[in-house]
């Protein structure tokens, strides 16, 4: 395992190793880029098989959260961190504490959060130990859960791509293939309902299928497979990764993809310029998603939900500059939100180069 040549590669800042042998903590901190702000991120609890497992998605994690920040307006940098270990059977009080003292020796560099694998739960007990820490429960002050304001930010996604595709935001009549009505896709076939728009859902799960359809009217539920062969204006991914693949892209039958999904797309590379190829137009999905990102850094600033939903209002604005700067240069989306978000920080870090004394910290714009 060459930990440098891998931190080398995509310009990682810092990597930290936490090891406690008491409570059998093993975690890897990775910040990726601090340009524009402390890094955030939340923390992974996996059975990872081995170490350079576990050191390859907090890299690539890490790194996504800058890219993330960046297009979302947000003066934050990116890092992720993961710990070692069965969520299942290994999540305790005494792990996460010794956790929380290692993001506390950081300072502020790395601010924590909740991610796949840890819990509401287990960011108390982190918070028992340190401040820098995010997504703490509404009733402790924190934000809560994000999914609202996620499926806010998908549906400001979805009216500025339809807006782009058609020439109207307007969702009246439009029909709207959900997959999984779990947090996020639940809340958003609420909007979409609200607007007028017709949903065809899914999920694996019935209960999730049954409390959709009997919570509204104009939804109707189909098998897991099926969803893809859904004729339809825009398919919505809100559960799984990797869904967008050779097997589905030629079954598609939407003009738009819009969903809360991360990495929707198995294979970047290929898969994004093969959806341009079938004229889909492709909102990316970290783009579309990063309303939770906006809901847990308002925190950071005394959360206020009227001020997260705001700020998760003008991914609208944000979307719609990605198609534009795709149209002009004649690149994919995917790669349109990366160009932004690499030139915002290039162009923030030229500015923090001047001294000007010690200017007011704002997290977001
Ligand atoms: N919750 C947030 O605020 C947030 C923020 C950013 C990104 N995301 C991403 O959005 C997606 C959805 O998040 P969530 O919080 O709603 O998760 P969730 O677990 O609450 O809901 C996902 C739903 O998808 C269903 N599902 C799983 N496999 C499926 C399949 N093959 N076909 C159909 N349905 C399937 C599950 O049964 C579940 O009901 C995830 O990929 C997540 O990473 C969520």
């Amino acid at each position: 395992m060459q930990v440098f040549d891998s931190m080398a590669r995509y310009d990682h800042e810092q990597v930290v190793f936490c090891h406690d042998e008491v409570t059998g903590l093993r975690a890897i901190i990775a910040v990726h880029d601090t340009t524009l702000g402390p890094a955030l991120g939340g923390c992974r609890m996996w059975p990872y098989a081995n170490e350079a497992d576990a050191l390859n998605d907090v890299l690539r994690l890490s790194r996504g959260m800058t890219y993330k920040a960046a297009v979302a307006g947000l003066n934050l940098g990116g890092g992720k961190a993961v710990i070692i270990g069965d969520p299942k059977t290994q999540k305790n009080e005494m792990l996460f504490r010794a956790y929380g003292r290692y993001v506390q020796s950081l300072d502020g560099r790395y601010i924590t959060a909740e991610d796949v694998g840890t819990s509401v739960q287990a960011m108390e007990w982190v918070r028992m130990e340190t401040d820098h820490v995010t997504g703490i429960a509404r009733s402790l002050g924190g934000s809560g859960d994000p999914s609202p304001v996620t499926a806010f930010g998908v549906f400001q996604a979805m009216k500025a791509s339809l807006k782009y595709k058609t020439g109207s935001e307007s969702l009246e009549g439009r029909t709207v293939a959900v997959q999984g009505v779990g947090h996020v896709g639940y809340h958003l076939v609420k909007h979409l309902r609200e607007a007028g728009a017709l949903c065809i859902v899914t999920d694996v799960d019935r209960d999730a299928l049954k409390k959709v359809t009997r919570d509204f009217t104009g939804v109707e539920a189909v098998a897991p497979d099926a969803i893809y062969d859904a004729p339809a204006d825009v398919f919505a991914p809100c559960a799984l990764g990797a869904v967008v693949n050779d097997e589905t892209i030629p079954r598609l039958k939407v003009g738009v993809i819009c969903g809360a999904t991360n990495n929707v797309l198995a294979d970047e590379d290929r898969h994004a310029p093969m959806l341009a190829a079938r004229d889909i137009t492709f909102a990316p999905d970290y783009v579309v998603n990063s309303g939770g990102l906006i809901n847990v850094a308002n925190e950071l600033e005394g959360y206020n939900p009227e001020r997260a939903l705001q700020h998760a209002a003008n991914i609208y604005d944000i979307t719609m500059n990605i198609f534009r700067v795709a149209a002009e240069q004649g690149i994919t989306t995917l790669q349109a939100a990366n160009h932004i978000a690499e030139q915002r920080i290039k162009a923030l870090g030229q500015i923090k180069d001047r001294y000007v004394g010690r200017p007011p910290a704002r997290l977001h714009r």
